[in-house]
């Protein structure tokens, strides 16, 4: 049942050349991007970017000498880099990821991977023309937590999957260019990308979103979509919750799967435990009057090391440019989320109905196509329809 992961990086491998690269945007999550581009042996991080120049420059002072510039153009005539890492609001993301991409450049940027599907479109063509690399900063599916759901789901520990919940709760920063669900749930929605079997392919999604304080943007929201066999998931998303919680069920027939992001201790919790069907019952008459029985196990907790997400980002990042491989959050697990999020977005002015998702023939691209065939790259599996 074990698929081998197409994403896996050899433990031992031969030093390659650091590349180098610039950090774009100084702001909140830039500096973690950079210390992290700092302290990698893949990298030479070479200058920081950012429009106020005053904050690139604070960020500089952090890491040494690195020069420091105000603007992507002055950057890109400045300094011979190979890659960006783009850390700028999400309305920015297409702009400057074009940018960079016809200049030559690899890019590793944030979450969301653009501010709507036919820009993520673009963006993912531009790179596949050009042979170069474009990877969302999906950082959740670069933590151990994650990495271990992934490979309990795909070695079918869980069995058949019946239900996924997750809840991603805090008191939140009200974003000015994005609603709660395309500020937050792309974790959620890149995590079930990557751990799920068949990756995210929901047909279609409800949402519902709520403004309570008078924002302009939905600060509460919940989203809803089918799994295969008719099992279910909900993500729960909220910026006005001064509790925080990170946390994922994934109910399976076997086992069941609860990561608590926030329980150092026990972030991952296996549950021998379960409902049972007599599944002998032949009509749905039969089965509603079959007796269900309970499993009451052990539940156990895997070992997992502790090792900062973003260090195995940059790893990656650089990894998939000297191999000319797809990141396993590359262009196409990015589109995937976005069309989940536009799809949220539609469903939300019809105030929960169902919306389609579009372009779900994108589905289990990730794992399909996996390798970057230099120039004139393609990209198997990935279906970039003519809505460019
Ligand atoms: N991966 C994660 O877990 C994670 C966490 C937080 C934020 N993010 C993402 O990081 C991105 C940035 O978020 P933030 O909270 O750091 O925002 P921020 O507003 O704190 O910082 C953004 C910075 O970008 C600069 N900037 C804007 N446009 C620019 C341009 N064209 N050129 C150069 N600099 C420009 C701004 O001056 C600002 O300093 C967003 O996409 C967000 O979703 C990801």
């Amino acid at each position: 049942m074990r698929t081998p992961n197409p994403f896996h990086i050899p433990t031992h491998r031969q030093p390659t050349p650091k590349l180098k690269i610039a950090v774009v945007g100084a702001g909140y999550w830039g500096p973690n991007l950079a210390r992290n581009l700092q302290a990698s042996p893949d990298w030479d991080l070479v200058a920081i970017c950012d429009l106020d120049i005053e904050r690139a420059t604070r960020l500089a002072a952090t890491l040494g000498d690195i020069p420091v510039v105000e603007s992507l153009d002055e950057l890109l005539d400045t300094f011979d880099v190979d890659a960006v890492a783009i850390a700028t609001p999400a309305r920015t993301h297409h702009g400057t990821v074009m940018t960079a991409l016809r200049a030559g450049k690899h890019v590793l940027v944030e979450k969301p991977l653009a501010d709507s599907r036919a820009h993520g479109l673009e963006m993912v063509a531009e790179a596949e023309a050009n042979g170069l690399v474009l990877m969302a900063d999906h950082t959740y599916c670069y933590t151990p937590a994650v990495l271990k759901m992934q490979e309990l789901v795909q070695a079918g520990s869980l069995g058949e999957i019946l239900f996924v919940d997750s809840t991603r709760i805090n008191l939140g920063l009200v974003q000015p260019d994005v609603d709660v669900f395309w500020d937050l749930a792309p974790h959620d929605l890149a995590i079930l990308d990557f751990v799920l079997p068949g990756g995210l392919n929901p047909t279609e999604v409800s949402a519902f979103g709520a403004d309570p304080l008078g924002t302009g943007r939905a600060c509460v929201g919940h989203l809803n979509f089918r799994l295969p066999n008719d099992a279910t998931a909900h993500v729960h998303v909220n910026w006005l919750s001064p509790t925080k919680i990170r946390q994922m069920v994934i109910g399976g027939s076997l086992r069941t799967l609860v990561w608590d992001d926030l329980n150092p201790q026990q972030r991952l919790s296996v549950y021998d435990r379960g409902v049972s069907l007599d599944r002998q019952a032949k009509s749905a008459g039969e089965r509603k009057t079959s007796a269900v029985s309970y499993r009451l196990g052990d539940t156990w907790s895997p070992a997992l090391p502790e090792r900062e997400a973003l260090g195995q980002v940059v790893e990656e990042l650089a990894y998939c440019i000297h191999n000319k491989r797809e990141a396993r959050t590359g262009g196409a697990s990015g589109l995937r989320v976005l069309s989940v999020l536009e799809a949220v977005t539609r469903s939300l002015s019809t105030d929960g109905q169902s919306s389609p998702v579009e372009g779900h023939a994108l589905a289990g691209a990730g794992l399909a196509g996996t390798r970057l065939a230099g120039a004139g790259v393609q990209l198997k599996g990935v279906q970039l329809e003519g809505a460019l």
